[in-house]
């Protein structure tokens, strides 16, 4: 019977033995029946020969299916000139893109990065913008307020203050930056970029001012010639102020941007002496104009994370 055993090599063959020996009517089982009409050492022989065949058989099953994975094994190779799995990369986020992609325009233009806090005081959001407490202005804009009277910043125009107060003039300067606002809808998330333009020097006009919008529109959406509509508006800390539409595909007029020349009280504030120096400023949603370009229509997107999203949005 060991040797049986030993010569066995298919788990089935294996199997029927098995069942041979201790199955219900197997041999061995029909002779542990008789057991008790044994005396002592035939009965401790049978025990020890029952635990000894049942210990085999397990020893062989194991070096059955150890022989059969080793043969499969064998079987495989390595072939080291099939083409590797994708790589799977990471890129830069389409907002990130897409912001430096408007840095370059602007810096080509002669204007230099600045930034700012996120968490404003009230002077640089607000006040020194022209826009005291109590203005009816602050309205235009629903504010996050913080207990200690600080603001969330509600638009990137607080950069201006800081880098006029910091630097004095002449000064040609954008800002780009988080900017906050309590709403949110599809084309409104709480928090939005805003990007801004400040260019303050010694006979600057308004004639300025729209050249460089017209460059970076017909730039960044590498049009020829954008056609633009200038329309009269309020700023508190613009006058006169405008804003900028945009002539779309389709011949559709699109609101683009506020602007204007910066406000003799918003120098004032800044220590510029506005009968020497005048300059302009402009700002506009960066959100909004990526939408228009890439041809989005929610912009909750953006912060969504969605890998499948992320690498098909045409960025
Ligand atoms: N800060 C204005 C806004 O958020 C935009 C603006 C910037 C207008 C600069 C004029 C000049 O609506």
């Amino acid at each position: 019977m060991q040797e049986q055993i030993k010569k066995i090599n298919t788990l089935e063959k294996l199997q029927a033995l098995y069942t041979a020996t201790f199955g219900k009517n197997g041999t061995m089982t029909a002779r542990l029946k008789q057991m008790r009409d044994m005396d002592n050492d035939a009965r401790a022989a049978l025990n020890r020969e029952n635990a000894e065949l049942r210990e085999l058989f397990k020893t062989r099953q194991a070096e059955i299916e150890n022989a059969v994975m080793m043969a499969a094994l064998k079987g495989e190779k390595l072939d080291p000139s099939l083409n590797p799995m994708p790589e799977n990369r990471g890129t830069l986020h389409p907002v990130t893109q897409s912001l430096r992609e408007i840095s370059a325009i602007l810096e080509s233009f002669g204007y230099s990065l600045r930034t700012g806090p996120e968490i404003e005081d009230d002077w640089h959001n607000f006040t020194a913008l022209n826009t005291p407490a109590h203005h009816p202005a602050r309205d235009m804009q629903d504010t996050f307020f913080l207990p200690n009277g600080n603001v969330m910043r509600t638009q990137t125009s607080a950069i201006q203050i800081r880098s006029m107060e910091k630097e004095g003039v002449p000064i040609k300067i954008f800002g780009i930056g988080s900017t906050y606002r309590k709403e949110m809808d599809a084309t409104h998330a709480p928090q939005f970029r805003q990007i801004e333009g400040l260019y303050v020097d010694k006979n600057i006009t308004m004639s300025d001012l729209i050249g460089d919008i017209r460059a970076f529109l017909s730039a960044f959406f590498e049009m020829d010639n954008v056609e633009l509509r200038i329309r009269p508006s309020y700023f508190p800390f613009t006058d006169p102020s405008i804003e900028v539409d945009m002539k779309w595909h389709g011949g559709k007029w699109l609101e683009i941007m506020g602007a204007g020349m910066v406000h003799p009280n918003v120098l004032r504030n800044c220590n510029i002496d506005p009968d020497k120096y005048q300059g302009f400023a402009f700002g506009f949603g960066w959100d909004r104009l990526a939408m228009l370009k890439y041809g989005l229509d929610d912009i909750r997107e953006f912060s969504a994370s969605d890998v499948r999203w992320l690498k098909n949005s045409g960025f």
